[in-house]
């Protein structure tokens, strides 16, 4: 049997990532890793303890608490599915309501959060089968991995899209205040000084602003079966 490699997705906020990353992992038994909602979690603790006041995060005090933040994924039983866990807490539903999605970048931007985060990912990658997630994952956590794919959209179908996702799980929303998170996140991820958002020299650039998830899922799937045959 092939050997099982690494597939790095990275790419803009809300542009379908998981949902591709999620299906192909499960198309190719391989484990799906959702790096974004890592950052997700450690926003939450932060909420949580008081480190954020409007966009400052008091960085010394996260800094000194990095140790008591473990942040695991689970698998329920009856659907199969992964749910992100803070201190074993089940936090999958409160990481991604609008109050974490507006908090989250700056606290991305932490170097000693990044370090933090992305050691844990390669321990958890080392022996590939993963299809990773995120927005360094191809630049800075697996720079040698076999496929990187780079995903984008424009920044109103993403906002339509996270808006739709939102109403269906009855969450608040307003689509001028998401519109106005994912440019702010696509400024703010593309612009930190640590491993910032760049799409890699070797990714291969999805645009999946007109396609739909059968479309991207062929397409997917023929790009590792390139990567697995070459
Ligand atoms: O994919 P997402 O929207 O759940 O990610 C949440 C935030 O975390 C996003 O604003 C950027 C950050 N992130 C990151 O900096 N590096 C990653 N590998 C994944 C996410």
């Amino acid at each position: 049997m092939d050997k099982k490699i690494i597939i790095a997705i990275d790419g803009y906020s809300s542009c379908g990532k998981s949902t591709m990353a999620k299906d192909l992992a499960r198309a190719i038994g391989y484990t799906y890793i959702d790096t974004g909602a890592m950052y997700r979690a450690v926003t939450l603790y932060a909420m949580r303890h008081s480190l954020i006041d409007g966009d400052k995060v008091d960085a010394d005090a996260l800094a000194a608490r990095m140790d008591d933040i473990r942040v695991t994924f689970g698998r329920d039983a009856a659907t199969g599915l992964p749910f992100t866990q803070l201190n074993g807490e089940n936090v999958e539903h409160e990481i991604r309501s609008l109050a974490v999605s507006a908090h989250v970048s700056p606290v991305a931007a932490l170097p000693f959060v990044r370090s933090a985060l992305t050691r844990q990912q390669q321990e958890m990658g080392r022996a590939g089968g993963v299809v990773m997630d995120g927005r360094d994952i191809g630049t800075a956590v697996f720079p040698d991995a076999a496929l990187k794919v780079f995903v984008t959209a424009s920044p109103e179908v993403r906002a339509r899209r996270r808006y739709d996702e939102l109403k269906a799980k009855s969450m608040e929303a307003s689509f001028e205040d998401i519109l106005k998170n994912v440019k702010e996140r696509d400024y703010i991820d593309s612009h930190r000084e640590v491993a910032p958002l760049r799409q890699a020299d070797d990714a291969v650039v999805l645009d999946n602003s007109h396609m739909t998830i059968p479309e991207q899922k062929e397409w997917l799937l023929n790009e590792f079966h390139k990567a697995t045959q070459a």
